[in-house]
């Protein structure tokens, strides 16, 4: 019979180990019987940026790279896109499987009960200077809130956990709106709780007239309220990305969710990850026109500069959601007008795809290539784009965190390093 197990040879030694694999993989662990001599610590394993390294087992989220698959708890990202919405996917997400009718109406009741901001959280938000970044405000109101809710603590008690899971869906998208006002310089407008939540959301962004006192008039259109929902259902989990990864990090030394949260959004605000839809656009307007593509795209082969929006750690082929993405884009531009920026897009992408420093390291676009173009023609500030992603992230982030929590093989992360510098010297002030 077949053991699952792989031989590894030292040579330094010449001895042989069997190394049994747990789930198909190495445990790490065990290498550290492969010394040199006694008193040797045990081999460790290198790999900076955790290219090959399984952090954890999970069951919420399936990616084959090389076939473009994306999946949550097993469902194909296109039929979600398709037949689901945002609170569905989010309760699919937490809850490990799909709502009853019943189910999901009161999964919707509970998360618009916690859509309710402590008035501190406001005025916090109000001193934010008007060119602040919103991914800024945003960090710094979900850390705050941790403030609010001192029994968000006790991380070891799962019903505790579904509770603060339950506050952060409601009070992400509120907050996220709160510093789309704060930069645009118009008063909060408090959470609708007869629209749906994604049409809640745009409502908080945009509505006007009302000076912030609850008579704001807004009908969200069902087109764009339809389209940016799609948009968090694909930005809704992405396995162990680097923001998921910052929130099992931090959540490991049982730091509460709100923390948590706020270390993940830092980490999503970063360009090569959530804040890659912000610059896109910002490579878009300074390419300015398709003339200019041959000359930017020399660039990033010189290696310059980087084509955003392209290229993926785990895709090596078309990533899923940018496809859907695309259709998505001519829905809203058929009501909203074309982005002048599209025929910019469509040819880098046909470029880029066609040219052998790309196609030969596999670099497609991604989520963020033609969001960006979306967001804007529904009117969302450049900056405020990240937020946009942190709002559809925000359920992926607490299913994994919650996962985390749960799991008893896991302990406080605490990878090791390879130590390069001086070895003991003896002190010397310098004269
Ligand atoms: N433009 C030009 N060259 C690229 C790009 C790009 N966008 N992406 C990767 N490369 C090159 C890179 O220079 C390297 O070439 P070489 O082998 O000659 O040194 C090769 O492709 C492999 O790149 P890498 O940096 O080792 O790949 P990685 O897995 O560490 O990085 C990435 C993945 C997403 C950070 C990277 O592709 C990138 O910087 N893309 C642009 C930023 C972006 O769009 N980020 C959003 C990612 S998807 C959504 C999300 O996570 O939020």
């Amino acid at each position: 019979m077949k053991r699952d197990a792989v031989t590894l040879t030292d040579h330094r030694t010449g001895k042989s180990y069997d190394i049994d694999l747990a789930d198909g993989a190495i445990p790490a662990i065990q290498l550290r019987q492969v010394k040199v001599s006694e008193d040797d610590f045990g081999l460790m394993t290198y790999d900076p940026a955790f290219q090959n390294t399984a952090a954890c087992k999970s069951r919420i989220t399936f990616i084959d790279g090389d076939k473009g698959i994306l999946r949550y708890r097993g469902y194909p990202i296109e039929d979600l896109a398709e037949y689901s919405n945002f609170l569905e996917v989010s309760y699919l997400l937490v809850e490990e499987e799909l709502p009853s009718k019943a189910q999901l109406e009161e999964w919707k009741r509970e998360i618009t009960s916690h859509t309710e901001v402590p008035e501190a959280i406001g005025k916090l938000c109000a001193a934010f200077p008007r060119d602040a970044h919103p991914m800024g405000i945003l960090v710094s109101l979900l850390a705050a809130l941790a403030t609010a809710y001192p029994d968000a603590r006790t991380v070891t008690c799962a019903n505790s956990r579904r509770l603060q899971i339950m506050r952060l869906l409601g009070k992400v998208p509120v907050i996220g709106a709160y510093a789309l006002r704060q930069i645009t310089g118009q008063p909060i407008v408090e959470p609708d709780k007869n629209l749906s939540y994604t049409g809640n959301f745009l409502k908080m962004a945009f509505a006007t007239g009302g000076a912030g006192h609850g008579r704001e008039t807004f009908t969200p259109n069902p087109v764009l309220e339809r389209a940016l929902d799609t948009l968090f259902v694909l930005h809704a989990d992405h396995e162990q990305n680097c923001s998921t990864s910052a929130m099992r990090n931090i959540g490991s030394s049982q730091a509460d969710p709100f923390a948590s949260m706020a270390g993940a959004a830092a980490a999503l605000w970063g360009p090569l990850h959530g804040g890659a839809n912000e610059a896109v656009l910002r490579m878009l307007g300074e390419i300015g026109s398709k003339d200019r593509i041959p000359e930017f795209i020399e660039r990033v082969k010189a290696g310059e500069t980087r084509l955003m929006g392209f290229g993926h750690r785990v895709y090596k082929n078309y990533d899923p959601r940018a496809k859907i993405i695309k259709q998505l884009a001519d829905e809203v531009f058929d009501i909203q007008g074309v982005n002048p920026l599209l025929e910019i897009a469509l040819e880098l992408e046909r470029i880029a795809l066609s040219d052998d420093y790309f196609v030969t390291r596999k670099l497609y676009p991604n989520v963020d290539f033609y969001s960006g173009l979306i967001y804007q023609s529904m009117g969302f500030p450049v900056d405020f784009f990240p937020v946009l992603f942190a709002i559809g992230r925000a359920p992926g982030w607490l299913a994994q965190w919650n996962e985390l929590m749960g799991d008893g093989e896991q302990k406080i992360a605490r990878p090791r390093q390879l130590y390069l510098g001086e070895g003991v010297r003896g002190y010397d002030a310098r004269g």
